[in-house]
Order: C-alpha cells, then structure tokens, then sequence
C-alpha cells in the first residue's frame, strides 16, 4: 500500500490570532481534498489552542516548533511535553539548526527533548543537516550520523520507531539554494540506511523528509523521487497559495 506522503509547515515565529483564523479556516475548508497526505502545521506555542479549536475533527494535526527537556519545575521560559500534549499537539520539531545555532543547543540537549516527545506519544521531527563548509569538504554523511549516534547512544535505536527525521542541509535553509533532487535522494537514502542497518532495529514506521526552500516549482521534482517520504516546508508554508500548490503536487505524485 503507498504511505501517505507527510508535510511539515514549519511557521517559525510568524503568524497573529487573526491571520492565524483565516490561514486555518481556509486549511479546514480546502485542504479536505488530500486524501494521500498527513498533514501538520507547527505554530508558535501560543497558537496551539487556536489550532486546536479550528483544526480538531479533521484530518489536518498541529504541532510545535520546540520542547523543553525536563519534565516541569524551575525552568523559566520553557514549555513541557505534557502541556503540549494537553493542546493535542501531534508533532514536535527538534533540533532545528535555528535553535541549535541562536540557542546553543547541544546534541545531548536535543537528544533528551527527543525522549520527552516520544515519552508523551507524540511524534518528533528530528532536523539534522550539514553546513556548507562541511559540505565541500565532504563530510556531510559523518556530520548527520553523529547528530542521529547523539540519540541512539543514551536512548537506542527503537526510539525511531513511528519518528519523522528531517534532512535539512543548513545552507538551503531559508536560502533560496534547495539541495539538488539527487542530493536529497542520496542523503534520504544514507540517513534511512543508516538508522536500520548500523542498529539493526526493525522499525514499523519511520519518514525521511526534506527541508530547505521547499517551493511549488520545486516540488515536483522532489516529490518525483521515490525516497522522499514527504517536506519540511518554511518561507512557502504561511504563504497560502503557495503552500496548497505543494499539497497538490505531493497528492498527485
Ligand atoms: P525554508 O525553511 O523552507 O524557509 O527554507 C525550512 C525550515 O527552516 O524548516
């Protein structure tokens, strides 16, 4: 049976209570259509319960863009699984290089917010990805499998189980310089690869996705190839029109 192609709309810090109840609304009313897609929206913490309250009863999940590692107490500023999990939110983006660059996130810090998601039953989607300097010097297959080894080290491999992981090349990231369809092929491939065969773990249920500048035009080549269980898309996700192209793209491939 084909699987159901998985789009991620990563919001970033955008989006306001009113534009959220038109871009949401009109999600509900045109998004129906997809019968071949799981589709979730990442929104701003604040925004999970508008979500929520517009979203609920469809087929179309929201989620976060972050999580705190602990489970509660003196941790200022941060926000727990468990309360996420109180707004429904399905997905919970980890390890986004924004973060790990603006924030100092490590990969043991990212590694704990992966157990909590799993903890709470929701779904992570791990981000990992190279630079563009590791890239020309062509260690881009060592600098992800020691992002994914930060997490099978403590928590094992079975921790993949029914995950989304994102390939994320860090310099196609808001860049207009999408990574090439068999630039994405490959490192899909590796990342897959990687996960099931050095841990030799039978999973059930595991996505390989792409982001960095996911676009209509794009798009139909990406979702051309066979390795790609689905996106992880920025900038084009609060543009409605754009976003819907994409959709329909992925449906009909
Ligand atoms: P972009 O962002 O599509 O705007 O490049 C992708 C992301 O950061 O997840």
């Amino acid at each position: 049976m084909k699987k159901n192609k998985i789009i991620i709309a990563n919001m970033k810090m955008n989006g306001s209570l009113s534009f959220n109840e038109t871009y949401l609304t009109t999600i509900k009313d045109k998004f129906n259509k997809f019968k071949n897609l799981s589709i979730g929206l990442c929104l701003p913490y604040p925004y999970l319960f508008q979500a929520k309250k517009i979203l609920a009863g469809t087929k179309i999940r929201w989620g976060s863009q972050n999580v705190a590692k602990f489970e509660n107490g003196a941790h200022t500023g941060e926000v727990s699984a468990a309360m996420l999990k109180e707004f429904d939110n399905k997905y919970v983006i980890v390890g986004h290089s924004e973060r790990s660059t603006a924030y100092c996130e490590s990969d043991e810090n990212i590694a704990d917010k992966f157990e909590k998601i799993k903890k709470y039953k929701m779904t992570p989607v791990l981000c990992v990805g190279e630079t563009l300097i590791e890239r020309e010097a062509g260690i881009m297959e060592r600098v992800i499998s020691s992002q994914i080894d930060a997490i099978v080290k403590i928590y094992g491999a079975e921790i993949f189980e029914d995950s989304i992981v994102a390939y994320e090349p860090i310099w196609a990231i808001g860049s207009d310089m999408a990574a090439t369809p068999e630039q994405v092929n490959k490192m899909c491939n590796f990342i897959k690869d990687y996960i099931y065969k050095d841990y030799k773990s039978d999973f059930l249920n595991l996505n390989i996705i792409y982001g960095g500048s996911v676009n209509s035009k794009n798009a139909v080549q990406l979702f051309a190839s066979e390795s790609l269980d689905g996106v992880l898309i920025g900038r084009a996700s609060v543009n409605i029109d754009e976003f819907t192209q994409i959709c329909s793209t992925a449906e009909n491939s």
